[in-house]
């Protein structure tokens, strides 16, 4: 025969371990959830990265994944890794967007336009220039970066 008390103690003691495995639960899926929007969200960062429109292999036959916009401010960026023939669009936090220009041009960095490949900025020195971007937005004459 068990006490009264007895019974209290072993409900007391079920009811621990129902909260026990319900707090192991959602602690599980509050991880797996947590894993999935990371995932999500760095899928939905980048999943434009280095996706173009088509026909790039007749312009760009081997595109080199080099470039990212982590931790770049908003802006356009020539793709140095692929001869600055492609170009992305920054929006932070690190969404990307690909681009390439036009056959026989490169992205000017300094005009932030493609251009003929002989008349543009050389590619080499795109890199410089990335420092226009900072123009973006800028309303004063006085503040712009000059390049
Ligand atoms: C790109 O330009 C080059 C050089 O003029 C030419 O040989 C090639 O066929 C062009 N490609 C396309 C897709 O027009």
């Amino acid at each position: 025969m068990f006490h009264s008390r007895t019974i209290f103690v072993l409900v007391l003691f079920a009811l621990s371990i129902v909260a026990i495995i319900e707090a192991a639960n959602n602690n599980e899926k509050m991880d797996k959830s947590n894993v999935l929007k990371s995932l999500l969200a760095r899928h939905k960062r980048s999943y434009l990265a280095y996706r173009f429109a088509d026909g790039i292999e007749y312009v760009v036959p081997e595109v080199r994944e080099t470039f990212s916009c982590a931790q770049r401010e908003y802006g356009y960026y020539a793709d140095v890794g692929n001869n600055c023939q492609v170009f992305h669009v920054c929006v932070p936090p690190g969404q990307q967007f690909s681009f390439f220009c036009p056959n026989t041009t490169i992205f000017d960095q300094r005009l932030l336009i493609c251009q003929d490949q002989y008349t543009a900025t050389p590619c080499q020195e795109a890199e410089r220039y990335y420092v226009v971007n900072q123009n973006f937005g800028v309303l004063e004459e006085d503040k712009l970066v000059r390049v």
